[in-house]
């Protein structure tokens, strides 16, 4: 039920905070230490690559998830979009493990690939919301996102969940390997939980932005670098899908490659600025992008903050920026589409659970 919420996908952004703490208490156990089924961290552990498989939002999460499994666990993982895997098949490495990301569990697409890599002899870990969902009963391990339904055809809180489960998946197979995080990341996550509330309470300054931006625009850019170029995939997604202006996310280096031709006299570029170390190369692009007309909407994170910046979200770990960083976009497009008197819950053309290949 929506209560008092006018659309589900506002609810679904609101539950944000309540789903990572809700992740946290059913992946730790009593001592607060990483809790999650040891035989999925055995299949980690026994793989020399994981394949992660999925469509949509689910993929944007994986291209996170890549990030934190390389990075924490030294484990190679590709990340491959389920419905160029059957014909496009990559060159298998010798001990591989397939991950399928789903929130319905039900993307035909994801599932042609697992059909096809169990003929194979291929294990596999689905991470879903859906439990009992074929995705899931097909799988060999099942990793629950415990987010609640989602309703909306927009996902939202299905995305920030699997990031957070890629993360503790990310941290379990590290630890078991002996690679100890230099911090905790159920802390972490928690103080991510009480950001994500923060950025729920500022609806008002993402409806200002949406309206500055976004009402009368025919296209919108996200730019980012590193982790905040999949940020940006993920906003231009639900941008483009509620509202239906077109949207589309660039890694602010590709911008000189091409995209740049398409910046004209107004053309809103919203740019996403948390990591430190890309934090001068994509406000340099932020200034070509001004140079040559553009509208910049700068979000960045408390600490690399710059002048003119129009919104700063508040410190969160810097691997974990994807889980903060995604919910002003989500809103911004929320309330485009409600500006553009769009039907949120239910865009043209689409259906919650894309059932056929
Ligand atoms: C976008 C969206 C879709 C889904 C995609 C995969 O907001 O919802 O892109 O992410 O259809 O769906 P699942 O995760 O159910 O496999």
């Amino acid at each position: 039920e929506k209560g008092t919420y006018p659309h589900y996908m506002l609810k679904e952004i609101d539950e944000q905070p309540f789903v990572i703490r809700r992740i946290i208490q059913k992946y730790q156990d009593d001592n607060g230490e990483l809790a999650i089924d040891q035989a999925i961290v055995n299949e980690v552990l026994n793989a020399d690559r994981l394949y992660i498989v999925a469509c949509g939002t689910s993929y944007h999460a994986g291209l996170v998830g890549k990030q934190l499994i390389e990075s924490w666990a030294k484990i190679p993982v590709e990340v491959h979009i389920a419905s160029e895997f059957s014909y496009n098949m990559p060159l298998l490495s010798e001990k591989p493990l397939f991950i399928f990301i789903s929130q319905s569990g039900e993307t035909a697409d994801s599932r042609a690939v697992l059909v096809q890599t169990r003929k194979l002899g291929h294990k596999a870990i689905t991470i879903t919301n859906v439990p009992g969902s074929t995705l899931s009963r097909e799988a060999d391990y099942t990793l629950l996102l415990h987010a609640g339904p989602e309703i909306a055809v927009a996902s939202t809180k299905a995305y920030t969940a699997q990031i957070a489960v890629l993360a503790i998946l990310a941290a379990s197979a590290a630890k078991a390997k002996g690679l100890e995080l230099d911090f905790n990341l159920m802390k972490e996550l928690a103080i991510v939980a009480n950001v994500m509330e923060m950025l729920c309470d500022a609806k008002e300054e993402m409806e200002k932005i949406a309206s500055d931006y976004l009402t009368l625009t025919r296209n919108c850019f996200f730019i980012g670098r590193a982790v905040d170029y999949y940020v940006c995939l993920e906003g231009a997604l639900k941008l483009k899908e509620i509202s239906y202006i077109q949207a589309e996310g660039f890694a602010g280096g590709e911008l000189k490659h091409g995209t740049i031709a398409l910046i004209e006299d107004g053309t809103p570029v919203i740019a996403l600025a948390t990591q430190e170390h890309v934090n001068l190369s994509i406000r340099g692009n932020v200034k070509e992008v001004v140079a040559r007309g553009a509208n910049p909407c700068v979000i960045s994170m408390r600490g690399l903050e710059g002048e003119g910046d129009r919104f700063i979200i508040p410190a969160v770990h810097p691997a974990l920026t994807s889980l903060v960083s995604v919910v002003p976009l989500q809103l911004i497009a929320y309330y485009a589409a409600l500006h553009r008197g769009c039907d949120v819950d239910k865009p043209r053309n689409l259906a919650k659970s894309v059932t056929v290949e």
